[in-house]
C-alpha cells in the first residue's frame, strides 16, 4: 500500500469520546480500551488531554508506557504549559504525538479567544514549534475550521507546516458541514497551499447534522489521508465520525473510494461493545455495523433471499466485523484460567488476583442463575464487578421490592454509607421509582436523574439486565452502571455507583472552554 492509497485512522474515543457528558473512563478503562485498539491496529490513539486533570495525565501516561504498536497522542491547547505536559506524558512512548489545536473561525477568535488574527498565527506557529523540540511527530488543528475563512487557513496552515507540523487536521467542530462543499474545501486548501505536499491533511468530523461520516468520506475523496473518529460515533454533543463506519465504508466501497485502512475489521464489534459497556452508553440496535439488527434478517423475503444467496441482501459479513456466530463462551464447569483467557481475549485483564477472584465469584454466581454465559455476560459482570469496588461510598446491602397488580410499588433496602447501614423505605409509581426514592431518603443527594436505561446483555428472560442511571448535579454529570439477572436490583446498584462517581468530585479541563 503506498501512503496515497491508505487511510491513517486516529481514533479519539479516549479524548473527544471522553468528552461526552457522562463518558467519563478511569484509567484502568481507558488502558483496558486502548489495548484493544492496538488489537483492532488503530494507527494513532489519542489517550486524553494530559494538562486537563492529574488522572488524565496519568491515563495518557499509562497508555504511553503501554501500548507499542500504534502512536500513542496526546492533545493539548496552543499553550506552552499545555505543550510540555502532553510531552511530560508521552515520554515513555514508543511512538508519540503531541496534537495541538487553535481555533481559526472568526466567531472564535473574537468572542472565545479575544485575539486577532495574526496573534492567532503567531501561537499557532510558537506551539508548533514548541512541540516539535520535544517530539517528531505534531499534528496542528484548526479549530472550527468548517467556519474559517479559506485564506486565513490557507495562511495559518503554510506557516505550521513550515514550523514542523507533520499533520493538519481540519475539523467541523460544530458539524457544519455538508459533503460536496466540505470535500470542495479539503481539495482547495490542498492544492492552494505551496507546502501541502509536507503534511498529511485530516479531517475531524462532529455529528450535529448526522453527517460526519459522509463528511469524513467526501474528505477522503478530496484527498484527506488521516480520519479521525471514535468507536460508536461517541463524541461531544451528537458525536463524532462512527470509526466502525469509516472502515467499513473504505472497505466495501474500494471500488469507488480507492484507499484501505489497516484495520482488522474482526476486531469491530469487541470494540463496540467494550466502549458501550465501559461508558455505559448503550449501542442502538439499528447502528450500522455494531447494531445487534444490523446483520438481523426479520423479514420473510430477506431470510428466503440470504439463505438462498448472501450477497443478495448482504454487502459484508457479520464475521467480518467480529460477530462471532456461536457466542456461548463459558459455562458452570468452565475454570478460573478459561475465565480469565476469555476476557483476556476481550481486552480486559486483572490488576490483581483478588480482582480476579472477585470477577470469577461472581461469574459463578450468574452461572447458576444463568446456564449459557455469552461474551455480553462477561462484559457486564465485569464492569459490575470493577464498579462495585470502585464505590467507596456507598453500597448496596440488601433490597425487597413488593409490586402487585392494583397496588403501588414498595421498596425497602439497607445501604452501607461509609461503613454504617442505613434503611430506606419508599413506595413510588413503579418498583424501581420507588427504589430510588428510598436511596435517595438515605443518601439526600439532591441530585437530577437524568437517564434511566435497561439494555438485555444477551437474549432471552434469564439476561442480565445492564443499568445506566445518569445523575446531575450542580452541572457535573456521573454515568452510574450495574448489571444483575434482577433488573431491579440492577437499577439500585447503577443508582450507587452514579452517587459514588459524584462523590469522587473529579475536577477537570475541557480542552475547548
Ligand atoms: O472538534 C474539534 O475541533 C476538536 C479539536 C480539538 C480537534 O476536538
Ligand atoms: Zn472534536
Amino acid at each position: 500500500m503506498s501512503s496515497q492509497d491508505r487511510v491513517i485512522i486516529f481514533d479519539t474515543t479516549l479524548r473527544d469520546g471522553e468528552q461526552s457528558p457522562g463518558a467519563s473512563m478511569t484509567r484502568d478503562e481507558k488502558l483496558r480500551i486502548a489495548r484493544q485498539l492496538e488489537r483492532m491496529r488503530v494507527d494513532v490513539i489519542e489517550a486524553g488531554f494530559a494538562i486537563a486533570s492529574v488522572g488524565d495525565f496519568e491515563s495518557v501516561q499509562a497508555i504511553a508506557r503501554t501500548i507499542k504498536e500504534s502512536t500513542v497522542c496526546s492533545l493539548s491547547r496552543a499553550l506552552d504549559a499545555d505543550i510540555d505536559r502532553a510531552g511530560e506524558a508521552l515520554r515513555d512512548a514508543n511512538s508519540g504525538r503531541i496534537h495541538t489545536f487553535i481555533a481559526t473561525s472568526p466567531i472564535h477568535m473574537k468572542y472565545k479567544l479575544q485575539m486577532e488574527p495574526d496573534q492567532v498565527v503567531e501561537s499557532a506557529v510558537r506551539a508548533v514549534k514548541r512541540a516539535r523540540n520535544l517530539i517528531d511527530d505534531v499534528e496542528f488543528s484548526l479549530e472550527d475550521a468548517s467556519r474559517s475563512e479559506m485564506d486565513f487557513m490557507c495562511r495559518i496552515i503554510e506557516r505550521v507546516i513550515d514550523a514542523g507540523a507533520r499533520t493538519i487536521n481540519i475539523p467541523d467542530t460544530v458539524g457544519y458541514a455538508v459533503p460536496q462543499q466540505f470535500g470542495q474545501v479539503i481539495g482547495e486548501l490542498i492544492q492552494r497551499i505551496p507546502n501541502a505536499d509536507k503534511a498529511i491533511f485530516s479531517v475531524h468530523c462532529h455529528n450535529d447534522l448526522g453527517l460526519a461520516v459522509a463528511n469524513s468520506l467526501a474528505a477522503v475523496s478530496a484527498g484527506a489521508r488521516q480520519v479521525e473518529c471514535t468507536i460508536n460515533g461517541l463524541g461531544e454533543r451528537a458525536g463524532n465520525a462512527s470509526l466502525e463506519e469509516i472502515v467499513m465504508a473504505l472497505r466495501t466501497r474500494r471500488d469507488v473510494m480507492g484507499v484501505e485502512t489497516s484495520i482488522d475489521t474482526t476486531q469491530i464489534v469487541p470494540a463496540s461493545r467494550l466502549v458501550s459497556s465501559v461508558t455505559g452508553f448503550p449501542v442502538q440496535p439499528n447502528k450500522a455495523i455494531v447494531g445487534a439488527n444490523a446483520f438481523a434478517h426479520e423479514s420473510g423475503i430477506h431470510q428466503d433471499g440470504v439463505l438462498k444467496h448472501r450477497e443478495t441482501y448482504e454487502i459484508m459479513t457479520a464475521q467480518d466485523v467480529g460477530w462471532n456466530t456461536n457466542r456461548m463462551v463459558l459455562g458452570k464447569h468452565s475454570g478460573r484460567a478459561a475465565f480469565r483467557a476469555r476476557l483476556e481475549e476481550l481486552g480486559t485483564s486483572f490488576a490483581t488476583d483478588a480482582e480476579l477472584n472477585t470477577a470469577f465469584t461472581r461469574f459463578k454466581e450468574l452461572a447458576d442463575k444463568k446456564h449459557e454465559i455469552f461474551d455480553e455476560d462477561l462484559m457486564a459482570l465485569v464492569s459490575d464487578a470493577r464498579a462495585e469496588a470502585a464505590s467507596e461510598r456507598y453500597k448496596l446491602s440488601s433490597l425487597t421490592v413488593t409490586s402487585q397488580t392494583g397496588e403501588t410499588p414498595v421498596a425497602n433496602l439497607k445501604v452501607m454509607v461509609d461503613g454504617t447501614e442505613f434503611t430506606g423505605e419508599s413506595d413510588g409509581s413503579g418498583p424501581v421509582d420507588a427504589c430510588f426514592k428510598a436511596i435517595e431518603q438515605i443518601a439526600q443527594s439532591g441530585a437530577n436523574l437524568q437517564i434511566y436505561s435497561v439494555n438485555a446483555v444477551t437474549q432471552g428472560t434469564d439476561s442480565q439486565g445492564e443499568v445506566t442511571v445518569r445523575l446531575e448535579k450542580a452541572g457535573r454529570i456521573v454515568n452510574g452502571l450495574g448489571a444483575d439477572t434482577d433488573i431491579i436490583i440492577a437499577s439500585a446498584k447503577a443508582y450507587l455507583h452514579a452517587l459514588n462517581m459524584l462523590d469522587a468530585n473529579i475536577q477537570k479541563a475541557h480542552p475547548q472552554v
